[in-house]
């Protein structure tokens, strides 16, 4: 089975991503690039909360990994000039630990919960209260004395994030004040991104190398960075330190990403459904089977951006590998088996 970790252009964090990632990411809004719509419109929440006096309403963020999702949680702590708390749903195991958590939490604090879709049920039942009325209730004492007792807690912000907005419990969702969908970057945001993460890496480089490191990653930033430190790496041994196009190219050569973010993987993936199953349409869990991949993977992973550049469709009979795909990989395209089906996504604006 392939590492799904390996990839050099996994959205997901490595290992690699970890040191870096603190150093290169946005700690104020205006720093903060792209998600124009999003970020206009926390510009309004924080100006009206600032103006009361009182905490964000609670904000649910979703969209594919190393979209900026946790760091935009940072952002917004410190435009409020409040402390975050981060924590994730799997860390939470017991309702207690949930409890000693919110105990824990000061007026306006912000409580960042990760994977948000993975908190348990007896824990979900804690935060409710706490989220819509900022009370804790605990019970005191065993058997037939045993009492509720309602605590009062300080106002604070829930800021949630996952990558599956539907695997969110309809009860919780409903808590969060505001829910934002975070999208793939543009080509000019994502060179903006690989321009900024560059200066602070005080690496030398051309526009153009810079368009190109940001054409190859996925209309994510994590990536971008990953992509760039790479790149970066090759320029140092190989061209005195500075990165050119062609440095670009022949150090992205090297990692296998082709032009549209493409490695291996996502070839391999295509080339099965194109191959095995005539173009689709096939069901997730078959295409997974095929390709000895998870099928979070395909879900979370590969399947975004494919819809997003408009090589894949998703339909109600399964998913479509549309005539771009074809082209991309130099496979014959005929009419057949095509009878489309709308899909849910737009085309992309990084093509
Ligand atoms: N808008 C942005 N402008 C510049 N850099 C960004 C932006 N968003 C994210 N980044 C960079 O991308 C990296 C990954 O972002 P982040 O960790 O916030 O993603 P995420 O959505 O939380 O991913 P995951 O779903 O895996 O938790 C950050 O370390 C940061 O350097
Ligand atoms: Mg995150």
């Amino acid at each position: 089975m392939p590492d799904e970790q390996q990839r050099i252009i996994s959205p997901r964090p490595r290992e690699e991503d970890l040191s870096g990632e603190k150093s290169l990411r946005p700690q104020r809004l205006a720093e903060y690039i792209g998600q124009e719509k999003v970020v206009e419109n926390l510009k309004i929440a924080i100006a009206a909360a600032k103006a009361r006096g009182e905490p964000l309403d609670h904000l649910l963020f979703y969209g594919p990994p190393g979209l900026g999702k946790t760091t935009i949680a940072g952002v917004l702590a410190n435009e409020m000039g409040v402390s975050i708390k981060i924590t994730a749903g799997p860390a939470i195991e017991r309702a207690g630990d949930l409890a000693a958590i919110l105990t824990n939490l000061k007026k306006d604090d912000i409580l960042f919960i990760d994977e948000v879709h993975r908190l348990n049920r007896a824990v979900e039942e804690v935060l409710y209260p706490a989220m819509e009325d900022f009370a804790l209730d605990i019970i005191v004492g065993k058997g037939p004395s045993a009492r509720n007792l309602r605590l009062r807690l300080p106002k604070f912000t829930v800021i949630g994030a996952t990558t599956r907005l539907a695997l969110l419990t309809s009860p919780l969702r409903d808590r969060f004040g505001s829910v934002y969908r975070l999208e793939f970057y543009s080509l000019e945001a994502m060179t903006e991104i690989v321009n900024r993460s560059a200066q602070l890496l005080k690496t030398e480089m051309t526009t153009e190398a810079a368009v190109e490191i940001a054409r190859r990653a996925r209309g994510t930033p994590r990536i971008a960075n990953r992509l760039l430190k790479r790149v970066r790496d090759y320029a140092q041994v190989v061209a005195g330190n500075r990165i050119t196009l062609d440095v670009a190219r022949e150090a992205l050569e090297r990692l296998e990403v082709d032009e549209l973010g493409l490695d291996e993987n996502d070839r391999r993936v295509l080339r099965a459904l194109i191959e095995q199953f005539d173009g689709g349409p096939v069901g997730l869990s078959t295409l997974a089977a095929a390709t000895a991949e998870e099928v979070d993977a395909i879900e979370d992973v590969y399947e975004p951006y494919l819809l997003q550049i408009g090589f894949l469709q998703r339909t109600s009979r399964g998913r479509i590998a549309t005539r771009r795909a074809y082209e991309h990989l130099g496979i014959p395209y005929s009419e057949r088996s095509q009878q489309g089906g709308e899909s849910e996504y737009q085309q992309s604006s990084l093509l």
